[in-house]
């Protein structure tokens, strides 16, 4: 397993993504990606399924140290109230004594930045998250993260695959010293189908699905998260540790890089960067 690291955080750079994945279903991919191999698991409040992934962590056998869990606090719960009660109840049904990284989930037009932020300060100090860090930040978002509220956050996740250009953003976290965590990196299935990535995959007898894994995780301190529910989908994305790509295959997929976004929340969304 490669790591990404920052300001003290290390992280497998490859995670399970858990959204929409509810019940058993949840729980037995997680258990299955535990079993390939997977150390890190990414979950959020929204997405309803911390009890089945608590379940299947326990479930498991594996030290708790072992796994790299995150879980994110949703938009209209941010004041800090709300955040206390948010954290309590995440501890409680991933049935841990703590957090490995709790980010913000969406930036909140309506819930000052400062007072979540220290509220997340907070939880880190009690000992209930080990690193705090924010999702779907922009880059003017970020500097006022760090600038201005000082913030000791370690991580953006942010949607980012092939087809979608985060170059702002990505200089961003670097300058920063950040992990930027890439979010619907196989486009959402999109990219199985690629032909450009299927004829790079060919000369080292991998999948499009792969390469575009690889290509994220050949990036300075970028780590990713792809979902799956299918045991051969599970054990093929962690099957990227044992190939490089040529300076020249990595050049195509740059040239790739769009404004394709799939994940935009009318009403929601902040004001992206340009591609
Ligand atoms: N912070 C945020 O706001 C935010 C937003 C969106 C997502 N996320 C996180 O990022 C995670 C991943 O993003 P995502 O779920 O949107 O999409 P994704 O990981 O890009 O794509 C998942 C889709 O790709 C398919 N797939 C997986 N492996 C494959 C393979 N090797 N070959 C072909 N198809 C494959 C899956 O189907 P099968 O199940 O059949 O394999 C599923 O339909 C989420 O689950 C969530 O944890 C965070």
């Amino acid at each position: 397993m490669q790591f990404v690291s920052a300001k003290g955080a290390q992280m497998p750079a490859l995670g399970l993504g858990t959204w929409s994945l509810s019940g058993q279903t949840c729980y037995d991919a997680v258990r299955a990606a535990l079993e390939i191999g997977y150390r890190h698991i990414d979950t959020a409040r929204l997405y309803g399924n911390e009890s089945e992934i608590g379940a299947a962590i326990r479930d498991s056998g594996i030290a708790r140290t072992e796994i790299f869990i995150t879980t994110k606090i949703p938009m209209g719960e941010l004041h800090a109230p709300q955040v206390r009660r948010n954290v309590a109840q995440s501890l409680k049904r991933l049935g841990t004594d703590y957090i490995d990284l709790l980010l913000i989930h969406w930036p909140s037009r309506r819930e000052p930045l400062a007072e979540t932020l220290g509220a997340f300060a907070e939880a880190k100090a009690k000992g209930q998250t080990r690193f705090i860090g924010v999702s779907n930040f922009t880059v003017a978002l970020l500097r006022e993260a760090i600038e201005t509220h000082r913030a000791d956050i370690v991580c953006n996740q942010v949607e980012y695959h092939p087809y979608l250009s985060q170059r702002p953003v990505q200089a961003a976290t670097a300058q920063y010293g950040l992990i930027l965590t890439a979010y619907s990196p196989l486009a959402r299935g999109r990219v199985a189908t690629d032909r450009d990535l299927a004829r790079i995959g060919q000369a080292y007898g991998k999948t499009p699905s792969q390469v575009a894994l690889r290509w994220l995780l050949d990036q300075p301190n970028v780590a990713t998260i792809p979902k799956s529910t299918t045991q051969p989908h599970l054990t093929a994305n962690f099957a990227i540790f044992d190939f490089a790509l040529s300076a020249a295959d990595r050049a195509v997929i740059d040239a790739k890089r769009t404004d394709l976004r799939l994940v935009d929340p009318a009403g929601w969304a902040p004001e992206w960067d340009p591609a």
